[in-house]
């Protein structure tokens, strides 16, 4: 399973990329605001850190508006995503965008149907937002599961990119079902490291080391 961070400050890329767990970024135009930077500057900072796909968003909501910004956006570094909304207007983005050779994200997913037109329109990665599910009382891992029971039905080669993630539980479900990349909050990786037998173990052996006949 490959991992994302889901952030758009540069700090925390920084230290999860020096870690050598992250296989790439996403960001969306709400971290984007969170960073309270100009976002040419975040986007320079992120390609400069890290070569593997980095999904960048287009604000548009039309067609045209999204070509325009995606050639833009495109022309920023060879690892550059573009990443478009489930809609009529962001799938047809998709579409030109793929025969074009650029590689789509497409975002704001919540049924394996919509994975599924994500998919025929040559999206290279699919986000299902599991979290955002849960909260309103639906099952976001039901969701993973059906997009590739779908998916693997019919060979197609779409990435499905578990989103929304809040938990560590959310990451160890989305990977026993195959979902091939988690797109993860820092504190949620950090968070992925932690067992308490794992500190209290590392402080006995910490404290035996000094007993050590040398
Ligand atoms: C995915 O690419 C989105 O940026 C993200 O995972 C959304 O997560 P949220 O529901 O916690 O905002």
């Amino acid at each position: 399973m490959k991992f994302f961070i889901d952030t758009a400050d540069i700090a925390e890329i920084r230290e999860a990329h020096e870690m050598g767990l992250i296989d790439g970024v996403t960001t969306n135009p709400s971290l984007m605001a969170k960073t309270g930077r100009k976002a040419d500057e975040v986007m320079a900072d992120i390609l400069g850190l890290v070569k593997g796909p980095v999904s960048l968003e287009v604000l548009s909501t039309d067609h045209a508006g999204m070509m325009g910004e995606a050639e833009k956006l495109l022309t920023l570094g060879p690892q550059v995503v573009i990443k478009v909304p489930l809609t009529p207007d962001g799938l047809k983005a998709c579409r030109a965008l793929a025969q074009g050779g650029a590689k789509v994200n497409v975002t704001l997913c919540f049924t394996a149907t919509q994975a599924l037109l994500a998919a025929k329109a040559g999206a290279a990665y699919i986000s299902p937002f599991i979290g955002r599910l849960d909260d309103v009382s639906n099952d976001g891992m039901q969701c993973i599961e059906q997009i590739r029971t779908v998916y693997d039905n019919y060979g197609f080669t779409t990435e499905i990119l578990a989103a929304s993630i809040r938990h560590p539980i959310h990451v160890l479900q989305a990977a026993l079902i195959g979902a091939d990349v988690a797109t993860v909050p820092f504190s949620i990786l950090k968070q992925l490291f932690k067992h308490p037998l794992t500190d209290s173990g590392l402080e006995k052996f910490v404290a035996d080391s000094k007993k050590i006949k040398s």
